[in-house]
């Protein structure tokens, strides 16, 4: 029987190249939305990819009315949680709207699944559990905490909470993927990351600089610790992020308890180097100018990935030079987006 899976969040960057994953699989996808930092049109979108429209549910995960109508209309199997707030600097000016919304609606979500008896869940973590403590690379087994903001708290909160819940309630499987730095889009150029305003990341910021809507970047600090100076992150392709997905709600069938997982490559590179990188496979400029350090910013930063291979055996496929193609390759299509 083809399975039944609840996107929360699943018209943003991460859920719609999920749900396209999913789908394509023999899935059956539900996705659950307010729209606050997405649109709609990513449905027929991912109906061009795989064939088949995922129906849109538009309400409020925190909403209990509204998610209870989700539950008694859909038979779902499993829930891959993704809605959330997610800007870092906006978590430090509105840290009540951050709680508020990344907490209540897990724990709406939560008790809705208790009541219609849904025990398998997918929860979109974040490496910045890892706070500012830990050597890298980062291994699941590291004390979590010690974030440097309040989205970073919030996804370090759920995740005890899916701990507790877990541990209480029989049959339950809880996962947490603790993300790296997700970018690139869909090979087809039909869905990707829209940020709103002006990008606090860095790959949306260069794509933006290169097609001239940014004069140029600024690389935050060329006097870390690291062979060139500038910061290094683990970046991951979001295809392989969402199959990461898939992986983890395979193995969530048959799994009681709870787990963390990283979803990285095990590989950290340089702002220079991805700038390098992307101007190379795609022959365009993309100037910069050296800029102080950003505060709460790490020298370095990736996972280790074994965990994921071990349990899940899932591993990364694409390279950074993939991530810079079908990055730049969303931005051209979507100009006017
Ligand atoms: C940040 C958050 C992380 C969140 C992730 C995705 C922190 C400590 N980390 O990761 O919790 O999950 O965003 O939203 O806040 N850079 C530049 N110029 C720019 C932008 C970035 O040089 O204009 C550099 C940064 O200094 C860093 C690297 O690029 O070395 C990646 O930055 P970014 O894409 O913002 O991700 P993180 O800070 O790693």
């Amino acid at each position: 029987m083809e399975k039944t899976v609840l996107l929360t969040g699943g018209a943003g960057f991460i859920g719609a190249h999920v749900a396209v994953e999913l789908q394509q699989l023999g899935y059956r996808v539900i996705l659950a939305d307010n729209l606050s930092n997405s649109q709609a049109d990513v449905v027929g979108r991912i109906g061009r990819i795989t064939g088949v429209d995922p129906k849109l549910w538009d309400i409020d995960v925190a909403d209990r009315t509204e998610l209870e109508g989700v539950f008694a209309a859909e038979q779902i199997d499993a829930v891959v949680h993704l809605a959330g707030f997610k800007a870092v600097g906006e978590s430090v000016q509105q840290p009540l709207s951050y709680y508020r919304n990344n907490l209540d609606s897990t724990l709406t979500l939560l008790e809705v699944m208790a009541d219609y008896g849904v025990k398998r869940l997918i929860f979109s973590s974040s490496a910045t559990v890892y706070g500012a403590d830990n050597a890298v690379p980062y291994t699941e087994d590291m004390p979590a905490g010690r974030c440097t903001n309040p989205y970073g708290w919030t996804k370090c909160m759920i995740e005890q909470i899916l701990k507790d819940y877990a541990l209480a309630t029989p049959d339950f499987s809880a996962i947490c993927l603790r993300y790296f730095n997700p970018v690139g889009a869909h090979m087809s150029g039909l869905i990707g990351e829209r940020p709103n305003g002006i990008p606090n990341n860095l790959m949306p910021y260069v794509t933006q600089t290169a097609a001239g809507i940014r004069q140029e970047l600024s690389v935050f600090g060329n006097d870390y610790p690291t062979p060139d100076g500038t910061g290094m992150r683990d970046y991951i392709h979001v295809v392989d992020l969402a199959k990461g997905h898939v992986a983890a709600l395979d193995y969530s069938f048959a799994h009681t308890g709870w787990e963390a997982i990283n979803l990285g490559t095990g590989k950290a590179s340089s702002v220079l180097e991805l700038v390098q990188v992307f101007e190379q496979v795609n022959g365009v400029k993309v100037p910069y100018r050296i800029a102080p350090r950003r505060d709460g910013d790490l020298a370095v930063c990736y996972a280790d990935a074994s965990k994921a291979k071990k349990l899940l055996n899932w591993q990364t496929e694409k390279t950074l030079a993939d991530m810079c193609r079908d990055s730049w390759n969303w931005q051209k299509n979507n100009a006017d987006a």
